[in-house]
């Protein structure tokens, strides 16, 4: 059974019921090309049963060498960029204590590095890590990706240095295919324990693979309860296949007309937690790079409010009416702060002194709500009860299906990335890389 809900009634005041309905037809096409295997790019959809083929066995050899690099180091980094990251940030970042360095909390710190190539960025890491015990995931489907192999080359030099090239061994996990590219030869070579990204299973699918579940076991997160919340909203998704009984078949049709039909050609998710940015730019890249492509597609932007209600709220409220809205609504906090009685109020706080925080916070989400219906900003709604491993599995789950769907309502391939190569083109050629 799943907990996370849609909820979508508003949008009857941006299109008609009857425009929906007209496109049940298109939208059970794209649900059937997805589920029964099809449509383009069907030799990367192993991402729909990563939950129903995790066994125990896989789970517990995550969990050793999660805890093996969690015993010997303060600090593990990984290194990585676009799929091969954000899912792991997005699912630690949800989870962690909002101020973990300075709270510890027996867990290593994981932090990431190789998704830029800023040199300021490599040193500061450099400094950490001259001061901390560490261990390096270094994950690469591909094998080839420069911004993770310079970060790497970096890195393996300096724990090499540190504790002697035949301990830095053990130090070092890497994460990439089952027998090309670069960084597979150098595992090998180097005889680093070594997970494996299946073929059929692209980057940005990949959280609910090693790609991600290394990194959050090693953060101390419950990797198996992740699983499970995934695996929940895949057999319902699977087992409900109309518009009306199926939140990810809503989800996707519902932003697909408002883009084709109704202009709206930017869509925030928005979260009122700020533990879950990373989830939202881990959103961003699983919609930007599978629906981006054929001159089509929403914009997939994002948003963390109250703080950005300080920034793009007046746009999202008076600007071009380009915009639509999808809320990611947590009912629960983990934790209560009171707001404490003032005898003299001269803040004026008094009266929300019964209210916990977090109910000031869905407060201010229903009256944002409403004001950008007001203001011409159509809205969905998906709430979860609370950000746990289940509800963060769930919600995976649903936004790659959805996903999938999406672009197979655009008539694009969901699972291929051809645009990213233009800048890397361009990059070898300025920086006189030699052509094999
Ligand atoms: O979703 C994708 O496939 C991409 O974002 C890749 O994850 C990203 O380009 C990194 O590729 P690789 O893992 O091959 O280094």
């Amino acid at each position: 059974m799943i907990n996370t809900q849609f909820s979508y009634s508003e949008i009857f005041s941006f299109i008609n019921e009857e425009e929906v309905k007209n496109n049940f037809v298109k939208l059970g096409n794209a649900y059937k090309t997805v589920c029964d295997r099809t449509g383009k790019g069907n030799d990367f959809l192993g991402w729909l049963d990563l939950p129903k083929d995790y066994d125990a066995n896989f789970s517990q050899r995550i969990k050793n060498c999660a805890d093996k690099l969690a015993a010997q180091s303060d600090v593990v980094v990984v290194i990585g960029i676009g799929g091969s990251y954000l899912g792991a940030r997005a699912v630690i970042e949800a989870l962690q204590h909002p101020f973990k360095p300075f709270v510890g909390g027996g867990r290593p710190s994981v932090l990431f590095a190789g998704n830029s190539i800023s040199e300021d960025y490599m040193h500061g890491l450099l400094d950490v890590l001259e001061k901390k015990d560490y261990s390096l995931i270094v994950i690469s489907k591909s094998g080839t990706t420069t911004e993770p192999a310079i970060a790497f080359r970096i890195l393996k030099e300096h724990c090499e240095k540190k504790y002697g090239k035949s301990a830095a061994k053990d130090r070092i996990v890497a994460i990439t295919d089952a027998s090309r590219g670069a960084l597979k030869k150098l595992a090998t070579d180097e005889g680093y324990d070594t997970f494996v990204i299946p073929d059929s299973v692209g980057g940005r699918y990949s959280v609910l693979t090693p790609v991600g579940l290394l990194p959050i076991a090693v953060a101390g997160f419950d990797i198996d309860k992740l699983v499970h919340g995934a695996m929940e909203m895949r057999e319902y998704l699977l087992q409900n296949n109309t518009f009306e009984t199926n939140i990810a078949m809503q989800y996707a049709l519902l932003r697909y007309l408002l883009y084709a039909e109704k202009n709206k050609r930017i869509e925030l998710l928005v979260a009122y937690e700020p533990c879950l940015a990373y989830f939202v730019e881990w959103y961003k890249q699983l919609f930007g790079e599978s629906e981006g492509k054929e001159h089509k597609a929403i914009f997939p932007a994002g948003a963390i409010f109250s703080t950005d209600l300080h920034s793009l709220g007046q746009y999202i409220q008076e600007g071009e009416r380009h915009l639509m809205e999808t809320v990611i609504s947590v009912k629960n906090a983990k934790n209560k702060v009171a707001i404490p009685y003032d005898e003299k109020d001269a803040d004026g706080l008094n009266y929300l002194q019964k209210m916990s925080m977090n109910e000031i916070n869905l407060t201010a989400e229903k009256g944002t709500r409403l004001a950008h219906l007001d203001g011409g900003v159509p809205n969905f709604q998906i709430s979860i009860p609370a950000i746990n491993e289940a509800s963060l599995g769930e919600l995976i789950y649903f936004f790659e299906f959805s996903c999938a769907i999406g672009g197979y309502l655009l008539d694009v391939n969901p699972f291929n990335q051809p645009g990213v190569e233009a800048y890397k083109k361009n990059m070898f050629r300025l920086l006189g890389k030699p052509e094999k």
